[in-house]
């Protein structure tokens, strides 16, 4: 009796032990982008990007007044940044390429040899550390010769960019077997036209951010069919993008504010999913029915959404081999009268939903004003995808923690990967989602877009005031080592310290 108990006690510590074991195949990695850490901002023949131009026109839209010209150093300071993955025990490194490093004109006239260099030493050194590098096209550093043209508001970008995918694929697909296409479309449409508080700045508000997004969608779509076309039987990579979704509830549970976030949805998250997951490809059918409708009631012609057609419409659809996901944060939906005033955050036009995003008293805050946590919302939001799209492979390209001050102990940050790393686990034991791998956001401390170094994401902390730009592991590091070496949640975190410390 006593043996068959204790058989059943083992039993169930090991199926509790298991369900926080990640599965032998997932993958853990971190992740970085070039403007945020590379600086060597005119180095070569770099020519500036739009966030140079725009820090340089307007440098008080970055909250501390400072930019990005040297950022971590990481264009001279590559071996710096191999060592961190290696020390975290990384499975892949997540960097984006700068587009004016490797094409200073934006077009295919002219390669640099300098960033040609930079990019290969960067994937060598990875490889040959045991590090896979998993490279994003764009991460929101246009080159400004391209802005001149018109940039995401000019459909030639589509073609722009599909010539730069095709150079990246040539230089060094033979190596990089996992691209992002865009990061976060959501985002840069939105903040440079909606609210137009990121380059080039446009307020273009229920317009601009419409036209970024198709021509986003079309851009990432044609650099998908270049690979599938004349790259992928040689080189035998994937390709998706990575996409930032906010996670959506009803603010209260009346039957308005249930239906409004169903449709908030749509637009917050389907805009930027459907056109390239779903069966019958396209816009979400009633977020281009209501902003038709609003179009026409503002006296226009025309919708202020652009269609696709029906050829667009094919040639976006299926591109992609698995999908790219930055989950950090949440949002409260509730429906607000037609005019009425959206409130701080009026993204994705949520004016054209008359909704108000807020957030649940229950939520912690962290340092970040939009960062609210909950982790809980992160396997909904997994769950909705396969509900909406079917079964996918979900990469999670980020997910991060947010201080405003410089702390080493930064248990709050160890917590927060916790409790994400948790839902990753209950979504794939439970509910059989197949997410394939985690990104930490972000590998050290960098420059945090308009709010400067006032913001820290980095498992390593950087000091910015020292010259040589001093990197520590903070707790967060050592806590992300031991879930990777034991591939658990659950470990004798006096185990070991594995990093050995300053870099
Ligand atoms: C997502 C963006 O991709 C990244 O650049 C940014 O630093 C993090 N979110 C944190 O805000």
């Amino acid at each position: 009796m006593w043996g068959l108990k204790a058989v059943a006690t083992s039993l169930l510590v090991c199926s509790v032990l298991g369900a926080r074991n990640f599965p032998p195949d997932f993958k853990f990695g971190s992740a970085s982008s070039a403007y945020q850490v590379e600086g060597a901002w005119n180095y070569g023949d770099k020519t500036p990007s739009i966030w140079d131009v725009f820090i340089k026109k307007y440098p008080n839209v970055i909250i501390d007044n400072s930019n990005a010209d040297i950022a971590c150093n990481s264009f001279h300071d590559w071996e710096r940044d191999v060592k961190m993955a290696r020390e975290l025990g990384l499975d892949y490194y997540r960097f984006s390429i700068s587009w004016p490093r490797i094409l200073p004109t934006g077009k295919q006239d002219r390669i640099s040899e300098y960033g040609k260099k930079y990019y290969n030493d960067l994937i060598n050194a990875l490889l040959e550390n045991g590090i896979k590098p998993v490279v994003t096209m764009y991460h929101w550093d246009l080159p400004q010769a391209l802005q001149d043209w018109g940039g995401w508001l000019n459909p030639l970008i589509t073609d722009w960019f599909e010539n730069y995918a095709r150079v990246l694929y040539s230089l060094f697909g033979d190596r990089v077997k996992t691209w992002l296409t865009l990061n976060e479309p959501l985002i840069f449409c939105e903040l440079s036209f909606n609210t137009g508080k990121h380059p080039p700045g446009l307020l273009s508000a229920g317009q601009g951010n419409y036209v970024c997004n198709k021509n986003a969608m079309l851009a990432h779509a044609k650099a998908w069919r270049v690979y599938d076309k004349e790259f992928r039987e040689k080189q035998r990579g994937k390709v998706s993008l990575a996409n930032q979704y906010i996670w959506l509830e009803p603010h209260t549970d009346s039957e308005i504010d249930v239906e409004a976030t169903k449709i908030a949805r749509q637009l917050m998250i389907g805009m930027y999913t459907h056109p390239i997951f779903s069966k019958d490809g396209g816009w979400p059918p009633v977020i281009e029915r209501i902003v038709a409708e609003k179009s026409k009631k503002e006296g226009r012609f025309l919708s202020r959404l652009p269609g696709f057609t029906q050829e667009e419409i094919e040639v976006i659809k299926g591109t992609y081999d698995f999908l790219g996901i930055n989950y950090y944060t949440a949002r409260t939906v509730n429906k607000v009268e037609d005019g009425v005033e959206v409130g701080e955050w009026p993204l994705l036009g949520s004016s054209d939903l008359d909704i108000q995003l807020t957030t649940n008293d229950k939520w912690n805050m962290t340092d970040a004003s939009w960062l609210f946590e909950h982790p809980v919302g992160f396997r909904r939001l997994l769950n909705w995808l396969k509900n909406e799209y079917g079964d996918i492979d979900i990469l999670i390209t980020e997910n991060g923690y947010a201080t405003n001050k410089t702390i080493i102990d930064d248990q709050a940050r160890v917590k927060y990967m916790e409790k994400h790393l948790e839902q990753v686990l209950l979504t794939i034991n439970e509910d059989k989602i197949k997410v394939i791998g985690y990104t930490a956001w972000s590998m050290m401390d960098n420059f945090e877009w308009c709010d400067g170094y006032s913001l820290r994401f980095g498992l390593y902390e950087v000091d910015f005031k020292d010259p040589k730009l001093k990197h520590k592991p903070r707790a967060s590091a050592h806590y992300y080592t031991n879930v990777i070496k034991h591939r658990s949640l659950d470990f004798d975190d006096k185990i070991s310290n594995i990093i050995t410390g300053e870099l």
